[in-house]
């Protein structure tokens, strides 16, 4: 079954981010879709074909990761993004977490643009481990290298260059200082009782 690009025309508008910098960031996380779509029946198709052994079946194979977490890690940037933002409630037992394991919350915000603010291209995300019950901010490199196994991600940021320079230049920081003020910090209840 193929996957469909999701519409994240909402976020038309958001302050701190041009809807020229929206619309190509869309045309470029639809070429994911379209590319998972595509390695995704190559693979199928060279399986049926008896290739398995060939080096295009590895490479593509190898590819995938970087495909699919491409698609998949836009969905969750823009999704988790709204226009004029949502602050976190302090109520929450996410915040709460936040709080325990950083320090503060102001801790957590300070090490997460820290993390966004490195040389490099690629994400930052607020991974949560039920497993040992902890918080991380996580640097992705690219978008297949440094992701945590079985760790829900809560907020990712796409600090590729594409994500901020038509509008901010080489000022990354200002680009995270727009996208915190975009932020929708809106809890499922059902998804805030996994911190409980
Ligand atoms: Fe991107």
């Amino acid at each position: 079954m193929a996957y469909e690009p999701k519409n994240f025309d909402n976020l038309l508008g958001t302050k701190g981010l041009s809807d020229q910098l929206l619309k190509n960031h869309f045309t470029l996380y639809q070429g994911y879709v379209t590319n998972t779509n595509k390695v995704s029946d190559a693979l199928n198709s060279m399986l049926k074909e008896g290739k398995t052994t060939t080096p295009e079946y590895a490479e593509l194979r190898r590819r995938f990761g970087w495909e699919w977490n491409g698609m998949r890690l836009h969905e969750l940037y823009f999704g988790n993004m709204v226009k004029g933002g949502t602050p976190i409630d302090k109520s929450t037992n996410l915040y709460k977490k936040i709080v325990a394991d950083f320090g503060s919350y102001e801790n957590w915000e300070k090490d997460f643009k820290a993390t966004g603010a490195m040389r490099g291209i690629g994400w930052v995300i607020l991974y949560y481990d039920g497993w040992g019950d902890r918080l991380f901010n996580t640097w992705i490199n690219e978008h297949d290298v440094g992701h945590l196994c079985a760790a829900t991600p809560l907020i990712v940021m796409d600090v590729f260059e594409h994500a901020y320079m038509l509008d901010y230049g080489l000022k990354k920081a200002d680009y995270i200082e727009a996208f915190f003020k975009a932020i929708d910090w809106t809890i499922d209840p059902h998804h805030d009782s996994m911190f409980e």
